[in-house]
């Protein structure tokens, strides 16, 4: 460091500018939406480690879960000219930005990632042939967790189905705790909605969510779908408008709530705050989901930078350190994740991010692996956005499900 210091220190006053000085100086804009205490420790190991390398990490961090304010920054940032030099973009999202030839590829930095990522993910990383985004890590968005001490007080066992669930939440109502802890922003709402989706059937949701099939979306199934998001809605407290999902991750740590429904990132907040699974909380998958598996994968792509053809050595070396068996690991045991690179040990990680990776190579075989809609995985942003605007106005209105089946079939012809 001191060594590399002492280069850039020397080429800027214009002796010795050798290649390795200029690299060494190579300032590294990172666009990303990683601001809760979780997810920031987990940045914060790629910070550490780019600064090891001798890059310059300058921040650009957009509060906000699952990214709105985030995306909406980028747009302005690339509009003016000011494209970062990378940002946190994700699922179909990546050929989007491919698609305005803004981007650049970084194969020069992912000779062994084919062989070391599972193909479904493999393909989403690419654009026109080349690699574009290199991954972090996989969520899965269908889990249930709970407080401990709420669960034993209310009888013990995490529901595996909806009626189990029910009276579970109503055992907890009955002993003075508030059962469920939730969020006000639409991400949240379609995050639980989806979770819904799915306890219907992997092949339900496939259907509906991937294949945007008409019958399925205004199926007898789908009405129940909006039923039971109804009766759920009847456990919240009145205090959830525009609360972060971080804050609802709090009131199931602080045990002010028994439960929340929300994707492993939540699983960072638990671990920062000291707690352990099977100790102070319990994660299980959302009841009717246990064999099927809602991937979320995060990645970062890489902007054409001004006076620049290709690649930066720092977006290189970005991409190479990000998809390295150490960042992978260290970075999902703050995140709650699990490493999306094949091969990494599980060794060090908790009981739930074992039962992750398990759930997930029997969902892989079973076809229960399914992209997560609610976190940029299944659509493109339009019919996402279309299908999260008839979720929320249902979720925030006394819309019957009926109405509400009706617009979703609709949205989903969004293009
Ligand atoms: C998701 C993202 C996660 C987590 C979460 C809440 O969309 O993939 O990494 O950050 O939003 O912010």
């Amino acid at each position: 460091m001191k060594f590399r210091a002492i280069m850039g220190a020397l080429c800027a006053a214009g002796l010795l500018c050798g290649v390795s000085a200029v690299q060494a100086a190579e300032s590294i804009e990172v666009l990303h939406w990683w601001t809760s205490g979780g997810e920031s420790k987990a940045v914060g190991v790629l910070k550490d480690d780019m600064t090891k390398e001798g890059y310059t990490w300058k921040d650009f961090a957009v509060a906000g879960g699952a990214g709105a304010a985030a995306m909406t920054a980028l747009k302005t940032q690339v509009i003016s000219g000011n494209a970062p030099s990378a940002a946190q973009i994700k699922g179909p999202l990546i050929q989007e930005w491919a698609a305005q030839g803004v981007l650049v590829p970084i194969d020069a930095s992912a000779g062994d990632w084919k062989k070391n990522l599972p193909p479904e993910i493999d393909k989403i990383m690419h654009a026109d042939g080349h690699y574009v985004a290199a991954p972090f890590s996989v969520h899965r968005v269908n889990w249930l967790y709970i407080n401990k001490a709420a669960l034993d007080k209310a009888g013990g066992k995490a529901p595996t189905t909806w009626p189990e669930f029910f009276a579970l939440a109503d055992k907890m109502k009955a002993a003075g705790i508030q059962p469920i802890a939730m969020g006000g922003q639409p991400w949240q709402d379609l995050t639980l909605w989806e979770d819904v989706v799915l306890s219907q059937g992997a092949d339900f949701y496939k259907k509906a969510l991937v294949d945007l099939d008409e019958k399925t979306l205004t199926s007898d199934k789908m009405l129940s779908v909006f039923d039971t998001v109804r009766k759920i809605q009847g456990y919240f407290d009145a205090g959830r408008t525009g609360r972060d999902w971080n804050l609802a991750t709090a009131m199931v740590i602080n045990g002010k709530a028994g439960m929340q429904f929300m994707g492993d990132w939540a699983k960072g907040e638990f671990a920062n705050a000291g707690k352990k699974s099977g100790v102070d909380y319990v994660c299980a998958a959302v009841p009717g989901t246990e064999k099927a598996y809602t991937f979320n994968v995060d990645s970062f792509v890489f902007f054409q930078q001004k006076g620049q053809k290709s690649a930066t050595p720092g977006q290189l070396a970005l991409a190479k350190t990000i998809m390295s068996p150490g960042f992978q690991e260290q970075f999902s045991l703050y995140k709650g994740s699990i490493p999306v690179r094949l091969g990494v040990s599980m060794d060090k990680f908790d009981d739930c991010a074992k039962k992750s990776y398990a759930d997930e190579q029997v969902a892989i075989k079973s076809g229960g692996y399914v992209p997560s809609l609610a976190h940029g995985m299944a659509q493109p942003d339009a019919a996402a956005g279309a299908i999260s605007d008839v979720v929320t106005k249902f979720m925030n209105s006394q819309e019957d499900s009926k109405t509400a089946v009706a617009a979703l079939a609709k949205a989903a012809k969004t293009k």
